[in-house]
């Protein structure tokens, strides 16, 4: 959440700035500001409510001269988004901050401050660093150390920038907890809070290590780790050849994303098949090692990701023959767990900095994991770098903030886990090779499903004054029932609920009337009678439903349901496929809402808070 830039250079920084916030908006959008230490030595700060586009105009309005400077684009934790309560916040026009994370004992910190006469302009965590930092400065007179002595005092998960105008030289960094990359130009030094930010101005990168403590000029960068040492951190070179800024002839990028999805299949599968066959390598070269051992599967994740784990129970169960648990991260950090012998460890995440998720690798550790894995999408993010084993998942950039192209390629790599632990287990060479030829077959699969575009277009104008909706599958293809609910909320607004489909007569059946749609997920598999029955549970009480059914599934359009027919493929890659035609549905709904499909309101991308 939050997302910061910093640089420093001879020429004018403003437009780094604004185009790296550009880039950073997927991580807030409520409001952004700039500032710069100007020719005369003084702060130059601009903030706008709203979207970076705000800022960016009333900067180009006025010349905005300056060599170093930070911004911010922020999704709200404390304070309403309002300009005042919008980054940078300043300190006796000397001191500038931005900051992404929480500050927990912010409230007994403004009372010091406020005790010794600091006055607060915002309701923020981070006004807190801001006056600490110029009281430090006043105490030391050196800034190295009054951001050192301030940063000892802060509580919680955070990144920071900060710049002295008395010290315009400098920019001064902080991660705990919340991810910071420096960018290596020639002759000058950014900071982001994640590269994609600084493709433009570089591809030279390295990333701030838990407790580390930056200082950044010009032409060099200095870095202190949690004992005070001073470390290098690994500069690498990045090979991100997706251009975020860039949505090409689509009008959102989700809708990009969506249609990216055979493409970012085949680079995941990518050098991890062979012959046939699972790669031994496809986890990395130590994996079979560990995960020969391995009898019982843990996983963790939030939201869209914890859909991939649940339908991976499915799998993991049926497959490997190996018992397996899921669980929402913000549960699993907060309760006594048990942790079953020689338990594996897996998280799923599409930014790798997830809060909660992270917290969960965290305390895994601590209470007796064998091993962790992480199946990831960005690398070099915290939770590649924590783990055992990571599976980079190589979908390319996911911009929206609804979860598309991650989903369905997390799915293909815990298919491939499911293999790799399997193989040690109950999985035979036959349907191993059986996983492994599905696998190959699903990007021209989806690239079938979506065809289904104009279909579930015109389908979508049902929607459009429908306040309610129900999501309904059995057996692997609930989760997926539960991430076309998710997908829908998030979008368009709608309230959606999904429910296990044998689950109806308890309770969600009293719902039913014809202002409520319900969305049934039917591939032709061994439920399919049960999921019949349960169709005609919801038509015995005037219930109307769209239901996306293999070819095979004997549903026939009439007054009550419009069918909707997807390929046939084959059962174990099913919850993939079926979750193509519900992200469509979720993205035309939103179309004809007029909701910002991109940006939903209240969310981001990366969710770096709990
Ligand atoms: C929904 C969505 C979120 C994320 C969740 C976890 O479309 O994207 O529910 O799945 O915030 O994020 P990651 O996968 O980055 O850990």
């Amino acid at each position: 959440m939050c997302g910061i830039v910093g640089a420093i250079a001879q020429r004018d920084v403003i437009e780094i700035l604004v185009e790296g916030l550009k880039r950073l908006e997927y991580r807030g959008y409520d409001s952004a500001g700039v500032a710069l230490v100007n020719p005369d030595k003084k702060l130059d700060r601009v903030r706008r409510v709203g979207k970076v586009k705000a800022l960016a105009d009333a900067m180009t309005s006025e010349d905005h001269p300056g060599s170093v400077g930070i911004a911010h684009t922020r999704w709200a934790t404390h304070g309403e988004p309002s300009e005042a309560n919008a980054h940078p916040h300043i300190s006796n026009d000397r001191i500038a901050v931005v900051h992404n994370g929480i500050i927990e004992n912010h409230a007994a910190l403004r009372a010091d401050l406020i005790a010794e006469g600091y006055q607060f302009a915002s309701e923020t965590d981070t006004e807190v660093i801001t006056h600490l930092l110029h009281k430090e400065l006043l105490k030391s007179g050196d800034m190295l150390e009054a951001f050192k002595a301030t940063i000892a005092q802060l509580d919680g998960a955070y990144g920071t920038v900060a710049i002295d105008v008395e010290n315009p030289g400098q920019l001064y960094a902080a991660r705990s907890g919340s991810p910071l990359v420096i960018g290596y130009g020639i002759g000058e030094n950014f900071l982001a809070s994640d590269q994609l930010a600084l493709l433009p101005v570089t591809r030279r990168f390295s990333f701030l290590e838990e407790g580390d403590i930056a200082v950044i000029t010009r032409t060099s960068v200095q870095i202190y780790d949690q004992a005070g040492q001073t470390v290098q951190r690994e500069i690498s070179e990045s090979d991100i050849t997706h251009d975020a800024g860039d949505k090409g002839p689509f009008k959102h990028y989700m809708l990009k994303e969506i249609y990216e999805q055979p493409i970012a299949i085949k680079n995941t599968l990518e050098g991890r098949l062979k012959n046939g066959k699972l790669a031994e390598t496809a986890f990395g070269e130590d994996a079979d090692r560990i995960l020969k051992d391995i009898e019982h599967v843990q996983i963790i994740a939030c939201g869209t990701s914890y859909h991939a784990g649940m339908v991976a129970r499915y799998w993991f169960e049926e497959y490997a023959g190996i018992s397996c648990n899921v669980e929402i991260a913000s549960e699993f950090r907060y309760r006594k767990s048990q942790v079953h012998p020689k338990s594996l460890l897996v998280t799923i995440s599409q930014s790798g900095e997830t809060a909660d998720t992270l917290a969960a690798l965290r305390l895994a550790k601590e209470i007796g994991y064998h091993s962790s894995l992480t199946i990831c999408n960005v690398p070099g993010s915290s939770l590649v770098r924590e783990s055992d084993l990571a599976y980079l998942m190589n979908a390319g950039a996911e911009i929206g903030v609804a979860s598309t192209k991650a989903f369905t390629v997390q799915l293909v790599g815990l298919l491939l886990l499911v293999t790799a632990i399997g193989r040690h287990k109950d999985m035979n060479a036959e349907t191993e090779s059986h996983v492994v030829s599905a696998l190959n077959a699903l990007p021209a699969k989806i690239e079938q499903a979506l065809d289904m575009s104009k279909a579930i277009n015109l389908l979508a104008e049902d929607f459009a004054d429908k306040h309610h909706s129900l999501f309904l599958g059995r057996g692997d293809q609930y989760p997926i029932a539960m991430e076309g609910a998710l997908k829908l909320k998030e979008i368009s607004y709608i309230h959606a609920e999904a429910y296990a489909a044998g689950e109806l007569k308890h309770g969600p059946l009293a719902l039913i009337d014809a202002d409520m749609p319900v969305i049934v997920v039917a591939p032709n598999n061994e439920l399919l009678e049960k999921l019949h029955s349960n169709v005609e549970e919801v038509r015995a009480r005037g219930g109307l439903m769209y239901v996306f059914a293999d070819s095979g599934a004997h549903f026939k359009s009439d007054s009550t349901m419009k069918v909707l027919s997807v390929p046939h493929c084959e059962k174990v890659i099913a919850p993939i496929l079926y979750s193509v035609p519900l992200q469509l549905l979720s993205y035309y709904v939103a179309l004809i809402k007029g909701t910002d499909v991109d940006q939903p309101r209240n969310l981001a991308k990366s969710v770096t808070v709990e």
